[in-house]
C-alpha cells in the first residue's frame, strides 16, 4: 500500500500542503476555520442555499488548460480538493479594484442582505468565465437557471438577474488561469493521495482517491467495508446534519476511466471503438470494457462512467433524448450537478432519487465490477429494496449504459415537487412507449416516490401494452397503479396524493403523445410557458 502523504492544491496563488486535519473537514470548514477566507458564508450546510458557491478547477486531460465549476463548499471535503484549484471570494478582485461582476452587482443593487451575495458572485462569476470563453451570452432564463441553487430570501432575484446582464457590459476581466495551470501541471506527478489522520471523533481514518481503474477495484476488494464516495452531495449532509463517521473512505473522483462518455455501437456482443470524451470530443478509441459482457442492443448506446458529473451526464442525455431536458433542469441546482455523479445517484438508491426513473425507462443497464470481473444488469434489477442494491462486497458501478430509445419512441420525464426549482420530488415519473400503428409497443413506466425504491409500473404498463393507445387504455393503466403501489405519507406528500398525481401524469402522457391532436409539449410544460410569456413581453 502507498504511503501518506498531506492534500495539495492550489489556492491564494500559492500550492497548500495540509496535514493533520480530520479527513472529513469541509472545504467550507477549511476556509473559515484554518485559511481565515471568510468571505465565503455557511447557510444550510447541506448544498441548498448556495452562501459557500466556491469554484474548483481542474486541469484538463492535455494539461494545457483548466476548466472551472462551481461546487457547495460545505459539501465537499477536503481531500477531494487534492490536485485541483480552490477559487473564492477572496479572488474575484478587491474593494478598490472590483472584478467586472462585482461591480455589476453594486451598480444594479444586487448586493441585498450581503450575507448571501459571495455565493451568487461565485456562481455569476462561473456563468461569466463560461460566456467569454465561448463568446456567448446567457439570455434571462439562462440566468434564472444558473442562479437555481443560489437562494436569495429578501427582495428577490430581478437586481440579480439585472446585474447577470449587466456583468457582460463591463471591460472584459476573465480570472488569470495561467499560475492555476503551472502549479497542476506540478500537481500532477504527486503520487494518487493517501492521506491519514484522526477523526474528529479521535479513531484513525484514511482516504484513498486512486487514478486508475484497477486501482480503484484492487482497494475496493482489499477494503470493502471502506465507503465509495464520487460528488458527496450526499454522504456530505450525513456528515454534516447527522455528525456520521464515514471510517475509511474511497474518493473515485480521480479515476480518469470512469470520467468518460462514450458512445458505442454494439453489434451482437462486441462494441465498435467510437469514444467520446466526458467533455463530447469524440475521437477514435480502442473498444470499451463493456465488450466483456453481454449486450443489450445493437443500437448505439452512450457508456457513462460512474464518476462524470450529473452536469455531464444529463447534458448527454438530454442531447439524445431532448423531453429529458425539464427534469436535467430541475433535477437538484448547478452546484450539486457539477459535484454530484449519475454513478453515485444510481448506487445511491433513493426511491425518490430522479436519475432512475429516466434511466430505468430508457431500459438502461449497468456495468458493476469486482477486481477484474465485470458483470451486467439492468437498473430495474439493482434495487432489491429500501436503500439496498445487488451489489456484492468489494463491488462498485463502473459505468451506466443508456440504449438509444428506438425509432418512434414517446417519452415523457415529470417531477412533481413542492417548488419548481432545486426540491425533492414527491414522485418523479418517467413514462415511455412507442406507437405502431396506433397500438402501444415497448411500454416502460418508472415511478420514483411511489414505492421503497424507484419502479416500473408492472400493472399500469400491462393495461396498455399491445393495446391502442387511447382514453380507455390510459384509464385503465392509470386504475392499475394502484395495484402496482401503495405509497407512503410524509413530509413532502401524502398516499392519496401521490396516488392521485401518478394516475394523472399517466392521462397527462397520454394527452401529450396520443397519435390525434397531441397537446403541444410547450403549452404543458411550466418551464416552457415562463420563457414564452418572456418572449411575448
Ligand atoms: Fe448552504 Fe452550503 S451553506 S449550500
Ligand atoms: Fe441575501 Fe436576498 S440577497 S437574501
Amino acid at each position: 500500500m502507498s504511503s501518506p502523504r498531506p492534500i495539495r492544491f492550489f489556492h491564494q496563488g500559492r500550492v497548500q500542503s495540509v496535514e493533520g486535519l480530520p479527513p472529513q473537514t469541509t472545504v467550507l470548514q477549511y476556509l473559515r476555520e484554518h485559511a481565515r477566507c471568510a468571505g465565503t458564508k455557511e447557510g444550510c450546510a447541506e448544498g441548498d442555499c448556495g452562501a459557500c458557491t466556491v469554484l474548483v478547477g481542474e486541469l484538463d486531460t492535455d494539461g494545457e488548460a483548466v476548466s472551472l465549476r462551481a461546487v457547495n463548499a460545505c459539501i465537499q471535503f477536503l481531500p477531494m480538493l487534492d490536485g485541483q484549484a480552490l477559487l473564492t471570494v477572496e479572488d474575484l478582485g478587491a474593494s478598490t479594484d472590483l472584478g467586472p461582476v462585482q461591480q455589476a452587482l453594486v451598480d444594479c443593487h444586487g448586493s441585498q442582505c450581503g450575507f448571501c451575495t459571495p455565493g451568487f458572485a461565485m456562481t455569476m462569476q462561473a456563468v461569466y468565465e463560461r460566456h467569454q470563453a465561448c463568446g456567448t451570452r446567457p439570455t434571462r432564463q439562462d440566468l434564472a437557471d444558473d442562479l437555481a441553487g443560489n437562494l436569495c430570501r429578501c427582495t428577490g432575484y430581478r437586481p440579480l438577474l439585472d446585474a447577470g446582464e449587466r456583468m457582460f457590459e463591463q471591460p472584459v476581466r476573465t480570472l488569470d488561469r495561467a499560475p492555476i495551470v503551472a502549479a497542476l501541471r506540478g500537481l500532477r506527478d504527486d503520487p494518487a493521495l493517501h492521506y491519514e489522520a484522526r477523526s474528529r471523533a479521535g479513531t484513525p481514518q484514511r482516504v484513498f482517491a486512486p487514478r486508475t481503474l484497477e486501482e480503484l477495484a484492487a482497494l475496493r476488494e482489499a477494503m470493502p467495508d471502506a465507503r465509495l464516495v464520487a460528488g458527496a452531495t450526499d454522504v456530505g449532509l450525513w456528515v454534516n446534519k447527522q455528525q456520521r463517521e464515514l471510517g475509511d473512505v474511497i474518493l473515485t473522483g480521480r479515476v480518469e476511466d470512469l470520467r468518460r462518455i462514450d458512445v458505442i455501437t454494439v453489434h451482437g456482443q462486441g462494441a465498435a471503438p467510437g469514444v467520446m470524451s466526458a467533455n463530447g470530443h469524440l475521437s477514435a478509441g480502442p473498444a470499451v470494457a463493456a465488450a466483456a459482457v453481454p449486450a443489450p442492443t445493437s443500437r448505439t448506446t452512450l457508456r457513462i462512467g460512474a464518476a462524470v458529473p450529473l452536469e455531464e451526464a444529463w447534458a448527454a442525455l438530454a442531447e439524445r433524448v431532448p423531453a429529458l431536458r425539464e427534469l436535467w433542469l430541475r433535477f437538484a441546482s448547478p452546484p450539486v450537478r457539477n459535484a454530484g455523479t449519475l454513478g453515485g445517484n444510481v448506487a445511491n438508491g433513493s426511491p425518490i432519487g430522479d436519475g432512475p426513473p429516466a434511466l430505468i425507462a430508457l431500459g438502461a443497464r449497468l456495468v458493476l465490477r469486482l477486481g477484474a470481473t465485470l458483470r451486467a444488469m439492468p437498473l430495474e434489477d439493482f434495487y432489491l429494496d429500501y436503500m439496498k442494491n445487488a451489489l456484492r462486497p468489494g463491488e462498485f458501478v463502473e459505468a451506466v449504459e443508456v440504449p438509444e430509445p428506438p425509432a418512434g419512441t414517446r417519452l415523457r420525464g415529470y417531477k412533481i415537487a413542492k417548488r419548481y426549482d432545486s426540491d425533492i420530488s414527491a414522485v418523479c415519473a418517467v413514462l415511455s412507449l412507442r406507437l405502431e400503428d396506433g397500438v402501444a409497443r415497448d411500454v416502460r413506466f418508472a415511478f420514483g416516490g411511489m414505492a421503497a425504491t424507484v419502479r416500473r409500473a408492472a400493472k399500469a404498463e400491462a393495461a396498455v401494452s399491445g393495446r391502442a393507445w387511447n382514453e380507455a387504455s390510459q384509464a385503465a393503466a392509470a386504475l392499475a397503479l394502484t395495484e402496482d403501489f401503495t405509497p407512503m405519507t410524509d413530509l413532502r406528500a401524502s398516499a392519496g396524493y401521490r396516488q392521485r398525481v401518478a394516475a394523472n401524469l399517466i392521462r397527462r402522457f397520454w394527452l401529450e403523445t396520443r397519435a390525434d391532436a397531441p397537446v403541444a409539449a410547450a403549452s404543458a410544460s411550466v418551464w416552457q410557458a415562463i420563457n414564452l410569456q418572456r418572449s411575448v413581453a
